[in-house]
């Protein structure tokens, strides 16, 4: 089968193709076809190990020195089983499915093996491989943000960084929760936005959200661009800021920033739970919570999909189809 290696960290040009034997499930494993996989900023970050200010010496020491310790990137994917474990009830050959291996990564190749008790759920039978693909990132993530947030139905919650892979989850999951919800995202993607659910708009552009009068119960950043001390002053009492991205300084300051201002500050990496996609297959079969997908590439061409995500404007997710067996068939009629 084929995998897309990361030979070194850096630009999209040190990924390669290459050939790996297709791994056989152990018995509590199920074989997966995949057909669907995403590059998300997990993988930009890893491949070019492009991290937060002050996590470039942590981030070394758990991920690898000169390149990634774990070379075969990609952390969802949906495809199909075609082989089970000998212990392995729950799924069976021909089942649809999707996946989220998370910091297991190991999503872009045409074969992965899966624990049958993992994170993996049958694929909402309305969406598309592609979509199924892109449920878990952002979903996961805003899932266990407004968990430890404990958000409740009629808060207020602003979302700065609305219309990345994370922002269009956080955007979506505060709706259904029944959050009143404000969109920060460049005008353009106002639409957007508010076909995700979202009440209100504010123009990042040209409108700076802190200095405004409204009080939010929740501020979720994925930007990187609204730490305690801007949000501060427009956080309610009791409210609390999730920093999906934070520098290692503001994460450190946070226990300090919620004891001495009574407003809780959150941060740090997502918890990966399987009982997460579960949760995420139950919302899209109900349609509370669907995937943004900005653009889809053929596998041949991953290393345009990890091109356009290096920009970091990607409006939603971006995802790469995966067909088994198109390569070798072209390989063989040169
Ligand atoms: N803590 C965790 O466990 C965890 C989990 C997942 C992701 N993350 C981190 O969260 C961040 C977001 O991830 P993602 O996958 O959603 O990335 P993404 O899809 O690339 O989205 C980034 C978003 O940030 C917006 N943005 C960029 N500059 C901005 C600014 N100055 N003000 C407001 N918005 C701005 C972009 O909008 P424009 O197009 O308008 O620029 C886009 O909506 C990444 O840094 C990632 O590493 C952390």
């Amino acid at each position: 089968m084929r995998a897309v290696v990361c030979r070194e960290f850096g630009g999209p040009e040190v990924l390669d193709f290459c050939e790996r034997p297709i791994p056989q499930p152990g018995p509590d494993e199920i074989l997966v076809k995949v057909r669907a996989t995403t590059v998300n900023s997990a993988d930009w970050r890893l491949r070019s190990m492009s991290l937060p200010p002050g996590f470039g010496p942590l981030g070394r020491l758990a991920f690898g020195f000169t390149r990634p310790r774990n070379p075969v990137l990609g952390s969802e994917l949906a495809g199909d089983v075609v082989a089970v474990g000998s212990r392995v009830s729950a799924f069976k050959p021909g089942d649809a499915v999707f996946a989220f291996t998370g910091s297991g990564l190991g999503c872009h190749v045409e074969y992965r093996c899966l624990a049958a008790n993992g994170a993996v759920a049958l694929k909402p039978p309305d969406l598309s491989y592609a979509q199924a693909a892109a449920l878990s990132f952002g979903g996961a993530t805003m899932l266990d943000f407004y968990d430890r947030a404990a958000l409740r139905a009629g808060e207020r919650v602003l979302v700065n960084g609305a219309t990345g892979t994370v922002g269009t989850a956080a955007v979506q999951l505060a709706r259904h929760f029944g959050a009143h919800v404000t969109a920060v995202c460049r005008q353009e993607r106002a639409d957007l936005v508010l076909s995700l659910g979202a009440h209100r708009v504010i123009d990042r552009e040209s409108q700076d959200f802190a200095a405004g009068s409204t009080a939010y119960d929740v501020i979720v950043d994925t930007a990187g661009t609204a730490p305690f001390a801007r949000c501060a002053p427009v956080l309610a009492p009791r409210g609390r800021l999730l920093l999906v991205l934070a520098t290692l300084a503001e994460m450190l300051r946070s226990p300090w920033n919620t004891l001495r201002s009574g407003k809780r500050v959150i941060a740090g990496p997502a918890a990966e739970r399987a009982e997460y996609v579960h949760r995420l297959r139950d919302l899209a079969c109900a349609r509370h919570f669907l995937p943004v997908i900005d653009r889809t590439y053929p596998f041949d061409e991953i290393r345009a999909a990890h091109e356009h995500v290096d920009r970091g404007h990607k409006a939603g997710s971006v995802v790469v189809e995966i067909e088994p067996g198109l390569w070798k068939t072209k390989a063989s009629a040169r």
